[in-house]
């Protein structure tokens, strides 16, 4: 089983850089930013975009190991530094647009020119999910074969956001039916991820099944979070 791994640089005053290798090659992503850029992401739950949550490692590795990215256009949504979609990139998607809300998507734009400048295949974009954003968003970009979700639905930060997210799916899916999407979630206490799960079952043209469950072995401080699911979502008629 092949796997990504995260390398964290020795905290000193506040971690500059995280070093993710992927089989051969690696990805040097510095969370160093402008003043302006800075200010944001101290506003609301945008400083959780700044960290590489473990639901996004776990679908790093099942992508690199179970998924043929070659032919794929693919697009991850609320992708906080983008590792997902820069991993995608890296394993040669035909095509990656990582997206995020406005005050993100600086440093995703710096990350992928620090990493992947050569790669014109691979973009940042704003997206904050949503039916109509999403519609226009698809006017723009085109479709979609593979869309990438980590860690997106969280109550006690994005209360009932996960409706969005569901109806951004939803959009994506309508557009091109054949569209698959894999959504990995993190299990914490009060998280919403069953209410978006009835969601998606009673109130969208989509279906979702579970694809693989990984019980955390470590826990960090503060870390309440118990168990990763991968889930496989697409349109009703697929
Ligand atoms: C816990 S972070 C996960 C970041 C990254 N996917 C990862 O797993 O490392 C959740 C992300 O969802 C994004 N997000 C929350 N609400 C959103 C919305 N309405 N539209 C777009 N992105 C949103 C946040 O900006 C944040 O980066």
């Amino acid at each position: 089983m092949k796997s990504i791994v995260i390398k964290h640089e020795d905290i000193k005053v506040c971690e500059e850089r995280i070093v993710v290798d992927v089989e051969d090659k690696s990805l040097d992503i510095t969370l160093l930013l402008d003043e302006h850029e800075l200010a944001p992401l101290f506003c609301g739950a945008a400083w959780a975009g700044t960290l590489v949550w473990e639901a996004a490692v776990a679908l790093s590795n099942y992508v690199l190991n179970e998924v043929d990215l070659k032919p794929l256009r693919v697009l991850e949504l609320g992708a906080g530094l983008g590792v997902p979609g820069m991993v995608a990139g890296l394993l040669g998607a035909k095509r990656v647009v990582i997206t995020e809300q406005p005050e993100l998507v600086p440093l995703i734009r710096t990350n992928i020119r620090r990493n992947i400048a050569s790669l014109s295949s691979v973009e940042a974009k704003i997206l904050s999910w949503g039916r109509e954003a999403t519609t226009s968003f698809c006017d723009e970009m085109g479709l979609f074969d593979l869309v990438l979700s980590c860690d997106c639905v969280y109550e006690p930060l994005y209360g009932e956001s996960w409706r969005d997210l569901a109806q951004t799916m939803d959009v994506l899916c309508q557009h091109n039916p054949n569209c698959k999407i894999l959504a990995s979630v993190e299990r914490r206490h009060a998280d919403g991820i069953n209410k978006f799960l009835s969601y998606i079952a009673t109130d969208t043209t989509l279906k979702a099944r579970q694809l693989i469950r990984i019980p955390k072995t470590e826990r960090g401080l503060c870390d309440e979070g118990e168990v990763i699911e991968v889930y496989c979502i697409t349109h009703n008629s697929m």
